[in-house]
């Protein structure tokens, strides 16, 4: 099992606008970090009375020389401010394995994607793997003006050497107006029929791309969503703490769970209230994590038999519940016996 916690040191932090860096890391254990287009990491970065905890999405595609994030300043926020001021080549920063779903499925050839400000980052991951790995992207990319455009070269560079395959279509709200679902809507219906729409920006601008995609009667099953928000809990005091509690094996009324992570297959008694994902880590199994909360989706895993209840689910839609999704980190047993499987 790797160790849940890397600390990452800080070789470059490239400023992309006014007010967004790019910070790039190497591993100080030296292992490779290993993540799928349009994955995120967990920071943990100082605050005024402590510690919090924060994701970035890795605006790097797996197999660059090195991961990087991407990190816009947010008015008054704490890890945003501190990463655009504070951090410096040579600083390490601790943060948990790379994590999300926010990955188009290798069959997904044609996608169609809505990014509005950082919302770029992930979809920038996306479009550096497609542009090496094939299959055709199509950008919709909202930003307030010409300025504020983050990776407006690096797009350009794409485009510029995948015309047939990579295409963007920038808005800018001081010449187009705030984006609304009527225009985003005509704007796509060229690319109506992509496999996948991916979509990443403030909740304003996701809204009016998710209901645009609605009226060009994309199935709600082939979009993916990305939504920013910061963590209420600190993931790393929980790891630091003592750990949950080993479950006895023989536990009254203790379920049995099948899992397969990782190529490999356990079977294990499951107690009623113990959290899936409290289980597997227990028994040093290295499922991903990061708010155990329910809100981020980094723990989900698929149950392919059985039942299980979700204490709390605050980012699941009703199509990933229909496709047996759930989040390991809110699961706990209701039949005698569950299967689940991380992809
Ligand atoms: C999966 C995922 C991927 C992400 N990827 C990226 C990315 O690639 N790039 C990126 O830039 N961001 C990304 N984010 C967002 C990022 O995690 C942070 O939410 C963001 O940087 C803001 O954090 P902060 O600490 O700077 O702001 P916070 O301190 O969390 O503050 C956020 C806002 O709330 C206000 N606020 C805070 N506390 C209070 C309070 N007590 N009362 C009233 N107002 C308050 C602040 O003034 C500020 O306006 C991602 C989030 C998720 C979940
Ligand atoms: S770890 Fe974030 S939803 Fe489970």
């Amino acid at each position: 099992m790797t160790a849940p916690i890397r600390t990452l040191r800080v070789t470059e932090v490239t400023p992309e606008t006014d007010d967004a860096v790019s910070v790039t890391f190497e591993a100080s254990d030296g292992d490779e970090l290993r993540h799928q287009p349009g994955q995120f990491l967990t920071l943990r970065i100082p605050a005024p009375d402590g510690w919090v905890a924060r994701c970035y999405s890795l605006s790097s595609a797996p197999g660059d020389a090195r991961p990087t994030v991407t990190v816009k300043r947010v008015p008054g926020g704490i890890a945003s401010n501190w990463i655009c001021d504070r951090l410096r080549p040579g600083d390490t920063v601790d943060a948990l394995a790379p994590a999300g779903r926010f990955t188009p499925a290798v069959d997904q050839r044609d996608l169609l994607l809505f990014a509005a400000g950082s919302g770029i980052t992930p979809v920038m991951s996306i479009l550096r793997a497609r542009a090496r790995e094939g299959g055709t992207a199509v950008l919709v990319y909202a930003n307030r003006d010409e300025r504020s455009v983050i990776f407006a070269d690096g797009l350009r560079r794409l485009t510029e050497a995948h015309p047939d395959r990579i295409r963007v279509v920038h808005w800018l709200e001081t010449l187009h107006g705030l984006p609304d679902p009527a225009r985003l809507a005509a704007l796509a219906q060229p690319w109506a029929g992509a496999d996948a729409a991916l979509l990443c920006g403030p909740a304003p601008y996701m809204r009016a791309a998710a209901e645009a995609l609605e009226r060009l009667g994309t199935p709600r099953s082939r979009v993916l969503t990305e939504e920013y928000r910061s963590l209420a809990a600190d993931p790393f005091a929980a790891l630091a703490a003592a750990g949950p509690e080993m479950p006895a094996p023989d536990e009254a009324g203790a379920a049995t769970l099948t899992v397969r992570l990782d190529g490999e297959r356990r079977t294990l008694p499951w107690p009623a209230r113990t959290t899936l994902l409290d289980l597997l880590r227990a028994r040093d199994l290295d499922a991903p994590f990061s708010c155990r909360e329910g809100a981020c989706s980094a723990c989900a895993c698929r149950v392919v038999a059985g039942e299980v209840k979700m204490l709390r689910n605050t980012v699941l839609e009703e199509e990933d519940l229909a496709e047996g999704y759930v989040l390991a980190c809110q699961a706990v047993p209701l039949s005698d016996h569950v299967e689940v499987v991380y992809d």
